[in-house]
């Protein structure tokens, strides 16, 4: 019998101390520290379920080849879904899939679990959030009701672990959500660091030894954590986040940590009525609504992982009545609009100091790229000067601090991007012939101070 002693946790990073404390060292949090009962630490897993010592066995390095080579794996079938884990679900693999309560989690995995369904694969969604009577409707809804998909409402580990090992290994496992886990092993209470992190130890447990693929929901707080334990984070092989906000329908799925493929590639989602679709020309659908004519407005090229993408940068720049002028962002980091602000006061003659000054990414997109830098740029001159820029013109480019454009990488796919949905003019670092010649202009420019020339002038 293992002995049970109090600690106290941190709900957000997961250290352990042995007194109560109002601060986290660990992680700067502030009354995230909550007292547990129980057998914290990776010592302490379910015995019944221990596969005995016996089993383990060494390989040679250099014989691993063949079929080894490549990860086998299992595509869901839907394809958005796809390109972020990298061209299917690997067997044994545990993916934590973390976002905001309403995003439509529950939907997507329905789905993925219905179409491995539809070709033979045996999938087993649990769910510890809704009765299996709310999992069919939800089904029902989405056409897909008559899918051999099999379904539970369980919150107990050991239990789930016997109903997932009885009849063949599933190929794939959903687990609504591993905050609602609790493990007889434990003592504290569900959704508690040490609750979440031992439940997910023996499901990751369950996955390497049966080769199912598992996915864990997770549920994320205010500030973007995925809730409790980023300590699930470094115990799982690939972790996705689900993004997008209520007042827009389309849903976003980026990979942020991924043993097994690429991590910049993101799935775009439309929610529907008929549940979520697959969106395969994101740029189509960013643009859609966009008001030429108005000042303030540029069109960035950017990409997402190998995927070109157009997206519409909205600035409204106006005189401010506050001793300290607003800098509002969504969809952007702030500290690189400053940055950009800094280089358009110092090199672009631009005087920002007693403006207010919004930034939006159109759609809800969250860009990361510093390639954003030149049409942010763009989007902010053209609303102080009230000039609008060229509807048929998209901007790519990163600043440095001195004003000068630099490179980025990939511009000949932003550029074919571009030609594709219409545009015919691209400013960027430098002039490409080889895109030119297939009806793309291109103005190549040096320095912000071309920029701001080019659209005041113009
Ligand atoms: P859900 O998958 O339950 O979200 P999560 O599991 O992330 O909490 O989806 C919730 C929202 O999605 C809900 O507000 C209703 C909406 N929705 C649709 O618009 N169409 C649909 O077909 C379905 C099933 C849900
Ligand atoms: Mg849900």
């Amino acid at each position: 019998m293992a002995k049970i002693h109090q600690t106290f946790v941190c709900q957000s990073c997961g250290a352990v101390y042995n007194r109560w404390r109002g601060r986290c060292e660990a992680c700067n949090g502030w009354n995230t520290i909550v007292e547990e009962t129980g057998t914290a630490g990776p010592a302490s897993g379910p015995v019944a379920t221990r596969p005995s010592r016996a089993r383990g066995r060494v390989f040679p390095l250099e014989g691993l080849t063949g079929e080894a080579k490549e990860a086998p794996r299992t595509p869901s079938g839907i394809a958005e879904l796809d390109r972020v884990t990298g061209g299917g679900f690997v067997r044994g693999s545990v993916i934590l899939i973390g976002g905001d309560p309403g995003i439509g989690k529950s939907t997507l995995l329905m789905q993925a679990g219905a179409a491995m369904a539809f070709r033979k694969e045996r999938v087993v969604y649990i769910s510890g959030e809704e009765a299996v009577g709310q999992v069919r409707l939800r089904a029902e809804r989405l056409g897909l009701a008559d899918r051999e998909v099999e379904l539970a409402a369980e919150t107990n580990v050991e239990d789930i672990v016997e109903t997932l090992s009885q009849g063949r290994p599933p190929a794939l496992a959903i687990i609504d959500s591993i905050q609602t886990m609790w493990t007889e092993t434990v003592e504290s209470a569900p959704g508690t660091v040490t609750q979440v992190r031992s439940s997910a130890q023996a499901l990751i447990r369950f996955a390497k030894t049966t080769g199912t693929a598992v996915i864990l929901v997770g549920h994320v707080t205010k500030d973007g954590q995925i809730a409790g334990p980023r300590v699930v984070e470094h115990m799982v092989d690939a972790v996705a986040s689900f993004e997008g906000d209520q007042g827009h329908h389309f849903r976003i799925l980026r990979a942020v940590k991924n043993r097994f493929g690429p991590t910049d590639e993101i799935g775009v989602f439309e929610m529907t009525d008929g549940g979520l679709s697959e969106v395969p020309n994101p740029s189509a659908l960013f643009l859609a609504g966009r008001d030429h004519a108005a000042p303030g407005t540029a069109v960035f090229a950017g990409m997402e992982g190998t995927r070109p993408l157009l997206v519409e940068i909205q600035a409204l720049v106006a005189p401010s009545s506050l001793g300290m002028p607003r800098r509002a962002v969504v969809g952007w980091d702030p500290n690189r609009l400053s940055m950009v602000l800094a280089v358009l006061e110092a090199h672009g003659g631009i005087r920002l100091g007693a403006h207010d000054v919004y930034l939006n990414v159109a759609g809800g997109l969250r860009i990361t790229e510093p390639a954003a830098d030149l049409a942010v740029a763009a989007a902010l001159v053209s609303s102080m000067s009230g000039a609008a820029l060229p509807a048929e013109t998209v901007y790519f480019g990163e600043l440095g601090l001195s004003g000068a454009v630099r490179p980025v990488s990939q511009a000949v796919a932003r550029l074919k991007e571009a030609e594709k949905l219409g545009f015919s003019k691209a400013v960027m670092p430098q002039a490409r012939s080889d895109v030119g010649e297939r009806g793309m202009q291109t103005e190549a420019l040096r320095h912000i101070a071309d920029l701001v020339a080019g659209i005041t002038s113009g």
